[in-house]
């Protein structure tokens, strides 16, 4: 048998040097760590779509370039459907773009803290990533970015608006300024822009250099994997090349029509989504051992004296939220998703128990 050493060093330093994006599975019932809708369709619903997926022929390749979901998504917008891509969820879009702009030695800016996909598939492709802080609100250090956009030249500036893990939305006139100042890509990551109702999409005609990421997956499709991309046609294009055939599965594309079909279905659960936030940031806010840190999207980035010792609490609880490893920013730091009423009271009931004990 070979060395496994030997094999290893055929491997990208840069490949070696990070850690593999892990999800833990920890069984919980009470699941607030992933920021998926905790609302699946209901029973009506739900029937409809197994019908619609039983007609399916699977022996069959699916529509490869997904046309009729992008037309129906196109109309919804009001984009024009040459300008739009789907992925196999906004992470595929992300690792496209990361692919088709820069080159081998390309350049990539991402903010910090921000979703970590960016630098995971930046690195892996072996791009050259820069980190630029947050400000103290973790909003754009607008300073400090432009310095490295003119240092640098990034190939692509990542941002994500509302931010990943820390909830908030950056300010509008920063995102433009960076819009101005790149002559490379800026990514506008919208990944939970139906909870912040800010879009950067009406931009795009202004701007060759401005691609818009949606997903599906905070909307209560995550299983679906559809993530949306928007740009003028000339840079779709492009981007498209780099997309694999068939990307988009059959029952994909399906579910994606259907939802489509059904945006009052979506509505309605984004509202529900939104009036519990509410009700989350009061109770988190009447503990006075968290943080609750301003958001914008379907969660909340909370600081705790603790942040190990109440991940562990909240897990005998049969809660779960997400933690972050490492020191830095995040120190302490957990980020809890929106749920349901129900799970909702459950963690504000875990929470007080655990501070008053
Ligand atoms: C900012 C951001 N972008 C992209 C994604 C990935 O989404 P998808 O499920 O569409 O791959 C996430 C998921 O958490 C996210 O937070």
């Amino acid at each position: 048998m070979s060395d496994v050493g030997s094999i290893k060093s055929r491997i990208s330093g840069s490949v070696r040097s990070i850690s593999a994006y892990s999800v833990p599975r920890i069984e919980c019932s009470v699941r607030l760590d992933g920021n998926e809708s905790p609302y699946d369709l209901e029973g009506e619903e739900k029937a409809a779509l197994s019908e619609r997926l039983a007609k399916l022929p699977v022996n069959r390749y699916p529509d490869p370039e997904a046309l009729g979901v992008r037309t129906s998504l196109s109309r919804a917008v009001g984009f024009p459907v040459d300008g739009i891509l789907l992925g196999n969820g906004s992470d595929e879009i992300i690792q496209m773009i990361v692919e088709v702009f820069g080159g081998k030695s390309g350049r990539v800016l991402v903010p910090s803290p921000t979703f970590s996909m960016y630098r995971i598939t930046s690195l892996i492709l072996g791009k050259q990533v820069t980190e630029v802080e947050l400000d103290e609100n973790f909003d754009i250090d607008l300073e400090q970015t432009l310095e490295a956009i003119r240092a640098q030249d990034p190939d692509i500036v990542f941002l994500a608006t509302p931010n990943n893990p820390t909830g908030n939305s950056f300010s509008e006139e920063k995102v433009l300024e960076i819009l101005e100042a790149s002559g490379g890509a800026v990514v506008v990551d919208e990944a939970y822009c139906d909870f912040s109702k800010k879009s950067y999409i009406p931009h795009i005609d202004k701007y060759e250099n401005l691609l818009v990421l949606r997903t599906m997956s905070k909307i209560g499709f995550a299983g679906a994997r559809l993530g949306m991309f928007f740009a003028q046609p000339q840079v779709a294009g492009e981007v498209n090349k780099a997309r694999l055939p068939y990307n988009i599965n059959s029952f994909s594309q399906d579910v994606m029509s259907f939802a489509l079909e059904s945006p009052e279905v979506i509505e309605r659960k984004i509202s529900l989504i939104l009036s519990e936030r509410e009700r989350v940031r009061a109770s988190l806010e009447r503990i006075e051992d968290i943080h609750v840190y301003p958001t914008d999207a379907n969660f909340f980035l909370v600081r705790v004296p603790d942040a190990d010792f109440l991940f562990e609490e909240l897990v005998k609880n049969d809660i779960l939220v997400r933690r972050f490893k490492g020191e830095g920013r995040l120190a302490n730091c957990l980020r809890i998703t929106v749920g349901t009423r129900e799970e909702n009271d459950r963690l504000t009931q875990a929470l007080v128990g655990i501070f008053s004990s």
